[in-house]
């Protein structure tokens, strides 16, 4: 049992920590409109944005896809799954009345003509002047051939004064070199400057936290190397299966759902060095330094390094479910991870020799995100007895979903005439009392619209986690190689035992 001895709550928003709304004015066109992701997490977002008057004045929305549909239609279908989702209705007229609905047939050249016609208007309309922010809400296979086409449509070049930018979304290609396909596409059209490679756990406000919390705490700073560190761990482990998403899954698996974004930035964000200044380009050239840094997996030894596992029936809170391979559109024989657990190492001077654990599974027993620092013993000729360090040492904890806590453990006398210890945490906690927190979202849009490209990832970056991922995946993808190193587990079991080996193998 723990004690927690000290838990923070926020203080009010000072000054510094005000946001200003973008000022710009700009029309968002979304390309996959009638799409899940825009009606689950774009549109809602903007909503609750505009909730918040975090969008700027002058603002339109304007929808593309396929599906036949009018801008009377679009509103009333998200205006149905908006109050769905129970938020605030009040102000939703107003904002409806900035929502716009144009079909788009994605591979056809006169239907981005007629799609620069429509921006056109609608930007006169509501005086948004010549800014574009496009959202690529489609499906991977449509990207190449709809930024050729916004390009050839004239819908990437700046008009003076103004600016255009795109926001792509993973999954960006499928291995190192179709992601390097659709780079040179990308800047066919586009400028660096202009394109903004998502990833949204990257503004999640735990996760912005770690720079934070590591960079603006100088106590921390002299701990944070090989020297005082014996490994990290990071997992992401989810209670959810694969949804209605077998189509991309199957082809997906983990490591390019969740390792090659979401599991290497929370490394990147961990292991960089400090930035000189705490600056776009700054931090990002830190994040690639560690990329570059990762030690390629011994493919000849790789059961020693990883561990993959696909869920097979079992009950999760009390209800059976079906496993990986019963589910709607997967392969009966499929052998498609849907976890994975790797031991990975940074080769620089910091982190020579510590490893870095990475683990994800869908359909484990709890929802869980976190990334434990696991400090070294003091030690063993200082307390000689194994009952007076009775707990283990320190830890740092950065608990980043369902919980938003940060968390020291350390150890502490137990009062009475023993010197012997007890286990004590130290506790930050955001619960409760998050202000006006943005979720991932939001605060992806409101970022984009402001140019801020702090939490997107740069080219070099996205190739490069590419690049060490990669040959791990298409050796895992042989069929022989699969069936050795692919366990099985039960759907709301903590994952196949083998991954517990690799943590044993040092
Ligand atoms: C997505 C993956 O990027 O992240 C999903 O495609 C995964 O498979 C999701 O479920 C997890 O994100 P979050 O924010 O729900 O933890």
């Amino acid at each position: 049992m723990t004690d927690t001895v000290f838990s923070t709550t926020l203080l009010p928003a000072e000054d510094a920590c005000r946001f200003d709304p973008p000022t710009y004015p700009c029309l968002i066109v979304i390309l996959g409109a009638s799409g899940d992701l825009a009606g689950r997490k774009i549109i809602p977002s903007l909503y609750r944005l505009f909730l918040l008057h975090l969008l700027p004045r002058d603002f339109a929305v304007l929808g593309c896809s396929r599906t036949q549909l009018d801008s009377p239609l679009f509103r009333s279908r998200l205006q149905h799954s908006i109050e769905q989702a129970g938020a605030d209705m009040s102000r939703w007229q107003e904002f409806s009345e900035k929502l716009y609905y144009q079909q788009l047939l994605y591979e056809e050249r006169a239907s981005f003509d007629a799609l620069a016609d429509a921006i056109a208007r609608i930007s006169d309309t509501h005086k948004t002047g010549a800014n574009c922010l496009y959202y690529l809400a489609l499906p991977p296979f449509l990207f190449e051939t709809v930024i050729t086409l916004l390009g050839q449509a004239g819908l990437a070049a700046e008009p003076s004064g103004a600016w255009r930018r795109i926001i792509v979304e993973k999954p960006f290609g499928s291995d190192l070199q179709s992601a390097m396909r659709l780079d040179a596409i990308l800047s066919d059209c586009f400028q660096e400057r202009q394109i903004f490679r998502i990833d949204h756990y990257l503004a999640k406000e735990t996760v912005q936290n770690i720079l934070a919390f590591r960079f603006a705490n100088a106590i921390l700073r002299p701990l944070w190397s090989r020297k005082y560190i014996e490994y990290i761990d990071i997992c992401a482990l989810e209670t959810l299966g694969i949804e209605q998403r077998a189509g991309y899954y199957e082809k997906a698996g983990v490591l390019r759902d969740m390792f090659q974004n979401h599991m290497l930035q929370l490394l990147s964000l961990v292991a960089m060095e400090p930035p000189a200044q705490f600056q776009t380009e700054t931090v990002r050239t830190r994040k690639a330094a560690v990329f570059k840094a990762l030690r390629p997996f011994a493919l000849e030894n790789i059961t020693d390094h990883i561990a993959l596992g696909q869920y097979t029936e079992g009950a999760m809170d009390g209800h059976l479910v079906p496993g990986y391979r019963q589910e709607q559109g997967v392969d009966p024989q499929s052998l498609t991870p849907t976890f994975a657990t790797m031991k990975v190492f940074v080769d620089n001077r910091r982190w020579q020799g510590v490893p870095f654990y990475l683990t994800s599974g869908k359909r484990m027993r709890e929802k869980e995100t976190k990334i434990i620092v696991q400090f070294r013993d003091v030690s063993r000729s200082l307390f000689k007895s194994d009952k007076m360090l009775c707990c283990g040492p320190n830890r740092l904890t950065f608990s980043i979903q369902p919980q938003e806590k940060i968390t020291l453990s350390f150890r502490a006398k137990n009062p009475g005439p023993v010197m012997c210890f007890r286990p004590i945490d130290l506790e930050f906690c955001y619960a409760g009392d998050r202000g006006e927190g943005l979720e991932a979202y939001e605060k992806v849009l409101i970022d984009c619209l402001n140019g801020d490209q702090m939490l997107s990832l740069r080219q070099d970056s996205e190739e490069l986690c590419w690049a060490f991922l990669t040959p791990l995946i298409q050796d895992c993808e042989q069929c022989i190689r699969t069936e050795q190193i692919l366990h099985f587990y039960p759907a709301g079991s903590p994952g196949p035992a083998e991954a517990e080996k690799i943590r044993m193998n040092q």
